[in-house]
């Protein structure tokens, strides 16, 4: 197996890749690479298998190396690589929305194609100040987003999030107009739920107060994740996402649910929204929608959304946005086969059936030393860790990388450990990602 993987570069040669969300001169100084992946597994250069407990970086809900994908790919590669979706069309995109479609909330059934997360909730932001517009409350241009809110790093993306390394540095560029509701994290409250933690739904009532403050006549959109991913797993409590939509719907704004890292399975419904029974107008996705396998996102819009624009002359373009690259042939081929296994392979339920063993795995990690707290829901997971005197995120990058060391790919943020495998994980796999944690959490100071 080793003979096929491609050899190691040599130190020096790790200088031209300027890494994203890394620090790149700790990776320089002992890499971390990795060669080749199959099902529940990566492969370093050197040939050590690594357990991947975060699906890739929460996109590979099918387990790697899928082959209907990569046959999907290799013939969609030789039929027509490219083709423009400006002013022209090709039958897979048309397919490929329609089959969105058909597994979409309720009225979601207007997809729009876009590269990645971030282009996504940039695109479904300009929707929502389009959308007031072509109803004639342009004065609506406002946002509401929320703390610890991560919704990629475009401009737009950045300003309604709410992780203060991400937007610090750019302070002065963020979009103008955007506030931001409290986070929903409250460990005095809620350490060691179980699943959706009870208490924290009146933290909905805080967008009352917002809407108080600027005007619902000036708001467009509210946007959050239904549980947030990269602020270290934050759960909504029980009631609040009902409670938002309520409010939304009182002042004519729109709901924007970003499902980047929830939908495609990984709550056990194909998204979230479905979980918790509250259907926002507008939805961001990337990540699981292919896969991982190639770059793809789509927003899906609410019917009263897309038929909104519907109007003036018809040979008029009704919505001036689009990428190069939205629904690239190659990437439609991608999703088409990535739904085409999740379906064949009841992935977009699997997680309901493992969420018990699933919690019950996780929640083996409380009473470990340093273990603030621990959440879960579907087939996501975390363990809070105590950050050490002085140097927060310390203690879980050390444990992340001991982890790594050990076999086992975690993800840290801060010093909380993400967990998020694929969707195909087995009892034996969940045993050990937690196993393995456990014993470097114990032997960690
Ligand atoms: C909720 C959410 N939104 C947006 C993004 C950005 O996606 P991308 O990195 O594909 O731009 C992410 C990425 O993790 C995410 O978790």
């Amino acid at each position: 197996m080793n003979a096929a993987l491609s050899p190691a570069p040599a130190h020096g040669d790790l200088d031209a890749f300027w890494m994203p969300f890394t620090a790149n001169r700790q990776f320089k100084a002992n890499p971390r690479l990795l060669a080749r992946a199959e099902g529940m597994y990566y492969w370093t250069a050197e040939g050590r298998e690594i357990l991947d407990g975060v699906a890739g970086l929460w996109c590979v809900n099918a387990g790697h190396g899928r082959r209907e994908i990569t046959e999907a790919v290799t013939k969609q590669l030789g039929t027509m690589e490219y083709a423009p979706a400006f002013q022209m069309g090709h039958p897979i995109a048309f397919e490929l929305a329609n089959r969105l479609a058909k597994i979409a909330p309720p009225g979601l059934e207007r997809i729009f194609f876009t590269n990645s997360g971030s282009e996504s909730v940039d695109t479904a932001l300009k929707i929502a100040i389009a959308y007031h517009r072509a109803r004639g409350a342009g004065q609506r241009v406002r946002f509401i987003g929320r703390e610890k809110g991560y919704h990629g790093v475009g401009f737009g993306g950045m300003s309604v999030g709410g992780m203060v390394n991400n937007r610090k540095v750019f302070g002065a560029s963020m979009l103008p107009g955007v506030d931001h509701l409290p986070h929903t994290l409250d460990i005095e409250n809620n350490a060691f739920s179980r699943g959706l933690p009870q208490w924290g739904a009146h933290l909905a009532d805080a967008l009352e107060r917002l809407i108080a403050l600027h005007d619902a006549s000036t708001i467009a959109a509210v946007i959050v994740e239904p549980i947030a991913g990269s602020a270290g797993v934050v759960l909504p409590p029980i009631g609040y996402l009902k409670r938002l939509r309520e409010i939304c719907d009182k002042h004519d704004i729109l709901l924007i649910f970003d499902e980047v890292i929830t939908g495609f399975g990984r709550v056990g419904k194909p998204f979230a929204s479905q979980a918790f029974d509250v259907t926002p107008d507008l939805m961001t996705t990337a990540k699981g929608l292919t896969n991982g396998a190639l770059p793809m996102g789509a927003v899906f819009a609410h019917r009263k959304i897309y038929d909104a624009f519907m109007q003036g002359p018809e040979n008029a373009i009704e919505l001036f946005h689009g990428y190069t690259y939205s629904a690239h042939p190659v990437a439609c081929a991608a999703a088409l086969a990535t739904l085409e296994v999740y379906t064949k392979e009841g992935l977009l339920s699997r997680a309901a059936s493992l969420a018990s063993e699933w919690e019950n795995a996780v929640h083996s990690l409380r009473g470990l030393p340093h273990v603030l707290d621990v959440r879960n829901y579907g087939l996501i997971g975390a363990a809070e860790l105590e950050p050490r005197a002085g140097k927060p995120g310390a203690r879980g990058f050390e444990v992340f990388l001991e982890c790594f060391e050990r076999g086992v790919m975690v993800r840290q943020t801060g010093d909380t450990i993400a967990m998020s495998p694929p969707l195909i994980i087995e009892s034996k796999q969940i045993a050990r990602i937690v196993e393995t944690l456990g014993s470097v959490i114990r032997e960690t100071a």
